[in-house]
């Protein structure tokens, strides 16, 4: 190979303060392992000889700590978009020591092409495998990895002799033109490919590669609980139903699903319910749950932008590479995430609320409205377009003290407008068709806690005005009365008359 080896500190030397830094990688899967430590070691240093260096961080999705974590702590990032899942990083955005703008994770990519952040000055990459002609096997996430390559100004390359060989073939890397040229995404089955296995980059930009040898330390998911299994399973009776009805077709649709302990609740929900049958995923995040699914015949075909996968399971994976090779697809995340394939195919999604309201408004970002916990992901991406939207949470969260349902969301996420079902532990409130005051009546009767309901009822008596009753200064009184006395249950609408 004619690209020189260099150490990670060389690496770090390429970056400088101010620069736009991509790093491959989406939910963890496929980041780079040790250039970030390196970058951050560098700004420890530079900050210690008194001299300013941040860089702003653009990623696919979620990093590992050795990225977000490690840049965080050394006060090492200007700027972060899109989503973030680590609570160093969580913790400097909400006290505004990063500037983050949370964005749709479809969208990042064009976003950066058509010039609205700058250029990106590096682009770090971890590989499978390179070659001199720079066409590069990605590791297991693709995130915007095409596009970061497409505009940096210089590429490194962390070769990562963990990633067994046989990843290969598992990519499907496309880009698509930009306006005023772009045509249709010519996918319409989840399994159709469209692009390349590899990323092919201009060989001149590479400026190192830097070797490396870990796997992407992926944790595994809160054991489920009473409340989740009761969510999984209300969220397959809605789904049963739909088929029965004739709502979904017999052959059923394309699911995605969405991160975190619910989601893969749900997902350990469809396993058992015998009346779906096997389907599809159009989805960004191929987590451990999805296997078993693929293992036991449910789920027929995933494309995702990353196999968000536990070490154990991804060993798995890879010994069983010929079972699940053409079962799997790893896009970028612009494709894996796209509006117009996902209304194309008619994907059903399944994504988790912080907080729903009453009128079927959603909130998945800001716990009480201000502090900023992971980011909206693709959620977005998914709900505005999909067949039927479908929002889940538990009703209440921190022992009962919060409410998830509440009469107004403290922030907006997911407006009622692209919101068709919400599901808690405690049942299910389809949305399509209802008005305001219809919607209302169902998410409090059917999803509310019971302890909460005679509240929330109180609210919509109170509630005056026109299409969308609201009695706007106690329409945020349970998060008023959390931040008072720590419980939502101590909220008393009586003093809003
Ligand atoms: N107010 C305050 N805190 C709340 C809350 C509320 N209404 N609802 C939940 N929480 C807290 C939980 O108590 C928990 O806190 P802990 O970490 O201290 O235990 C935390 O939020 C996570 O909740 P959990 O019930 O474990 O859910 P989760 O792991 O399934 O994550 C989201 C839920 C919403 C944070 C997560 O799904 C997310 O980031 N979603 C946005 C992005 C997205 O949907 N991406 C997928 C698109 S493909």
């Amino acid at each position: 190979m004619s690209f020189p080896f260099i150490t990670a500190q060389q690496a770090a030397e390429c970056v400088k303060h101010g620069d736009n830094v991509g790093f491959s990688g989406f939910t963890a899967a496929g980041t780079p392992k040790c250039v970030a430590p390196a970058i951050a070691a560098k700004a420890k240093k530079e900050h210690e000889e008194g001299r300013p260096f941040k860089i702003n961080v653009f990623t696919g999705a979620s990093t590992n700590d050795f990225t977000d974590g490690e840049l965080a702590r050394a006060n090492a990032v200007n700027f972060r978009t899109p989503y973030q899942s680590c609570k160093d990083t969580r913790a400097a955005i909400n006290s505004h020591a990063i500037h983050y703008a949370d964005a749709h994770l479809s969208q990042l990519a064009q976003t950066l092409r058509y010039g609205f952040f700058g250029k990106i000055n590096v682009a770090i990459i971890e590989a499978a495998d390179v070659n001199d002609k720079g066409e590069i096997v990605l590791g297991p996430g693709a995130g915007n990895v095409p596009t970061f390559a497409q505009m940096a100004d210089k590429i490194i390359i962390e070769l990562n002799e963990h990633i067994p060989a046989s990843i290969h073939g598992l990519h499907d890397i496309y880009v698509p033109a930009d306006p005023p040229c772009r045509r249709e995404i010519p996918i319409y089955k989840p399994s159709d490919r469209i692009g390349s296995p590899v990323l092919k980059v201009d060989p001149a930009k590479i400026v190192g590669i830097v070797k490396t040898n870990d796997s992407d330390h992926v944790h595994g998911f809160a054991p489920i609980d009473e409340t989740t299994m009761k969510i999984g399973d209300n969220v397959c009776r809605f789904l049963i139903g739909e088929l029965h009805a004739g709502r979904i077709p017999k052959e059923f649709l394309p699911l995605q699903s969405g991160v975190g302990n619910i989601a893969n609740a749900v997902l350990h929900g469809l396993e058992s319910a015998k009346e779906i049958p096997a389907f599809d995923m159009y989805t960004e995040v191929i987590q451990d749950a999805v296997l078993d699914l693929m293992e036991k015949g449910k789920c027929r075909f995933g494309s995702t932008c990353s196999l968000t996968l536990s070490d154990e399971t991804m060993q798995h994976f890879f010994d069983n590479i010929d079972f699940f090779r053409d079962k799997v697809l790893i896009r970028p995340g612009e494709i894996s995430n796209n509006p117009e394939i996902i209304r194309r195919l008619g994907v059903i999604s399944m994504n988790t609320a912080l907080e729903a309201d009453i009128f079927g408004n959603i909130n998945s970002t800001h716990v009480v409205g201000t502090k900023m916990m992971n980011g909206i992901g693709g959620s977005g991406d998914f709900t505005r377009n999909a067949y039927i939207s479908i929002f889940s949470c538990p009703s209440v969260t921190k022992e009962g003290k919060i409410s998830n349902i509440v009469p107004m969301v403290s922030h907006l996420d997911h407006s009622e407008h692209s919101v068709s079902v919400v599901i808690t532990d405690q049942g299910i409130a389809d949305l399509r068709g209802k008005s305001p005051i219809q919607r209302a009546e169902a998410i409090i009767e059917n999803c509310a806690h019971p302890a909460y309901r005679p509240l929330l009822r109180d609210y919509l008596k109170l509630a005056k005005g026109g299409h969308t009753p609201h009695t706007l200064h106690a329409a945020f009184a349970f998060h008023e009365t959390f931040a008072t006395t720590g419980n939502m249950q101590d909220t008393d609408f009586g003093k809003y008359c």
